[in-house]
């Protein structure tokens, strides 16, 4: 049995104000009975403030990307081991915003992943193809090449310590979400490629959704077999809304 994840990607939105209040109406709506695990990954600079506040909670905390360099004269950058210093489980990899906007490539995200790993944090690797490349029927090859650099740097036994997060990347911030059929495709896809590799892992490996996952349509997502919870945008600004998408994962 897979335990399902729900993480909120809070991207470049909050004040130390906000933040506290949003972590506060989280802890009183999230039920810690509930068997869903929850994550939040603020901005960098709020990591530690909200990480005392989620401390001894049942609410983990990530960070929203990692250099691939351990350390050194990176000015700018931010590394795994402080990450791990102010309290982080989780920290994504390769979101959809960093590849376009930013350039990173599928083999700086791979090292991303391996120095991740490296400080024992769980790299959330996200994955998805762009409007064209569905078009233009490419979403099994993007999403496999995006899968296989990191495969190619970390091995399959990574994936062991690792969550896999598809998101389309038209699905992203648009309110157009994939429906339920078209993400299992793609969650089984890659849950198949890697049972290819080792049955167990694959058996095991959580594959999050995220694309405008929102509270009226995150149970029918949930409800596939193989989409093991979500990666929440938007909708992890708004407790009551974000909390109600963790519910629907139980
Ligand atoms: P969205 O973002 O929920 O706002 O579409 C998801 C993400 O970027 O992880």
């Amino acid at each position: 049995m897979r335990q399902p994840l729900v993480a909120g990607n809070w991207k470049m939105y909050g004040s130390r104000a906000e933040n506290a209040a949003l972590a506060r109406s989280l802890l009183d709506l999230v039920r810690p009975e509930s068997g869903t695990e929850v994550l939040v990954c603020p901005p960098f600079v709020y990591l530690w403030d909200v990480g005392r506040l989620l401390k001894d909670t049942d609410v983990a905390l990530g960070a929203q990307s990692v250099c691939a360099e351990p350390l050194g004269a990176f000015t700018g950058e931010v590394s795994a081991a402080m990450l791990k210093d102010v309290g982080c489980r989780y920290v994504l990899v390769g979101h959809s915003e960093r590849r376009q906007l930013y350039g990173e490539g599928d083999a700086l995200v791979a090292r991303k992943f391996v120095a991740a790993q490296s400080q024992g944090l769980v790299p959330v690797l996200c994955v998805g193809e762009t409007l064209e490349e569905r078009e233009g029927e490419r979403t099994a090859q993007v999403v496999a090449r995006q899968l296989d650099a990191v495969l190619a740097v970390s091995g399959t036994g990574a994936l062991a310590k690792a969550v896999i997060a598809y998101e389309p990347v038209w699905a992203i911030g648009t309110g157009r979400t994939a429906s339920p059929e078209q993400a299992q495709d793609v969650h089984a896809m890659i849950r198949g490629k890697v049972a290819a590799l080792d049955a167990t892992i694959a058996a095991s490996v959580r594959i999050l959704y995220g694309g405008s996952v929102k509270a009226s349509n995150a149970r029918e997502l949930f409800a596939m077999p193989d989409i093991d919870g979500g990666l929440v945008g938007g909708a992890s600004l708004k407790a009551d809304e974000f909390a109600r998408i963790c519910a629907a994962a139980d």
